[in-house]
C-alpha cells in the first residue's frame, strides 16, 4: 500500500482533534496529498452509527459492550472500504482521529475480552495497521478538565457519554494505551501532551517528518507557490471536534 497512515489516540480532552487539526494544515501548506477523517463516523453511514453511539438515547437505554462493539467496528469496516484504503492505493497521507486503538482501549476498559478484540479486528481489518500511531498521553484528571472547559464553550455538545464516565474508567482506558503503546512501540509513538499546544505539535512533527522523509514526500521545503495546488484534505473542516 503507497500511502502513509497516522492516528491520533489518547483520552478525552487530551488534545487529538486540536493536533490533528495544526497537523493537517502543515500538511496541506506542504502540498501534501490528504484525507483527514475520524472514527467514529467518517463515513455518511458512519455517521449514523457515531450518533447512536455517542448520543445519549431518549429513553435511557444504554449499549450493551458488545453491541457497542460491533457498532464501532461496523463504523470501521465501512471506513476502511470508502475511504482509508482507497486513499492508501492513491498514495495519500490518512490522518485519523481515532481507531482501534480507541476501541481497545474503552471496549476493554468496559470488559470486552482481548479474544473478542482479535477476532473483530481480523476481520475488519486483515493485519492493516498505521505505519504510525501519536498516543497522545495525559491523565483523566487533567484532560477531563480540559473537556468541561471545552463543553461549556460547545452550545450544541450532545456527545456526553464517554466525558461522564468516572475518572476509574479513564484511568483503565489511559493504562489500556500505554500498554498497546508497551507492545508495540514501532508503531506507537507516546506523546506527553500535558505541555502547551505548540510543544506537543513540536513533538508530534519530529514523529511524523522522518515517516514521510521515508515515504518519499517532502516535507523540508515549504512551497513557495500554492495557488489552487495546496492540497486536497478532504473533510478536514467537517466535523473533527
Ligand atoms: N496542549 C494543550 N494545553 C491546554 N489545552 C489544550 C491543549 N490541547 C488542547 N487543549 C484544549 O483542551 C480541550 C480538549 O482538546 P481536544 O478537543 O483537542 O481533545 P480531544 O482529545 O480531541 O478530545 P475528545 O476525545 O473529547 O474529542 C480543547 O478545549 C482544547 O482547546
Ligand atoms: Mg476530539
Amino acid at each position: 500500500m503507497a500511502g502513509v497512515f497516522i492516528t491520533l489516540e489518547g483520552v478525552e480532552g487530551s488534545g487529538k482533534s486540536t493536533q490533528l487539526l495544526r497537523l493537517s494544515e502543515r500538511l496541506r501548506h506542504l502540498g501534501l496529498p490528504l484525507v483527514v477523517s475520524k472514527e467514529p463516523g467518517g463515513t455518511a453511514l458512519g455517521r449514523e452509527l457515531r450518533r447512536l453511539l455517542l448520543e445519549p438515547h431518549p429513553g435511557g437505554e444504554s449499549w450493551a459492550p458488545e453491541a457497542e462493539l460491533l457498532l464501532f467496528y461496523a463504523d470501521r469496516a465501512q471506513h476502511l472500504k470508502d475511504v482509508i484504503r482507497p486513499a492508501l492505493e492513491a498514495g495519500k497521507v490518512v490522518l485519523l482521529d481515532r481507531f482501534e486503538d480507541s476501541t481497545r482501549a474503552y471496549q476493554g476498559a468496559s470488559g470486552v475480552p482481548e479474544e473478542a478484540l482479535d477476532a473483530l479486528s481480523t476481520l475488519v481489518l486483515q493485519r492493516l495497521k498505521p505505519h504510525l500511531t501519536l498516543l497522545l498521553d495525559l491523565d483523566p484528571e487533567a484532560s477531563l478538565q480540559r473537556v468541561e472547559v471545552r463543553n461549556l464553550a460547545l452550545e450544541d455538545f450532545n456527545e456526553t457519554r464517554f466525558d461522564s464516565a468516572h475518572l476509574d474508567f479513564h484511568r483503565r482506558v489511559r493504562a489500556r494505551f500505554l500498554a498497546i503503546a508497551e507492545r508495540e512501540p514501532n508503531r506507537v509513538a507516546i506523546i506527553p501532551a500535558r505541555e502547551g499546544e505548540d510543544a506537543v505539535a513540536a513533538a508530534i512533527w519530529a514523529r511524523v517528518a522522518p515517516l514521510l522523509r521515508t515515504a518519499g514526500f517532502a516535507v523540508d521545503v515549504e512551497r513557495a507557490e500554492r495557488g489552487g495546488h495546496g492540497g486536497n484534505a478532504e473533510n478536514a473542516e467537517e466535523g473533527i471536534k
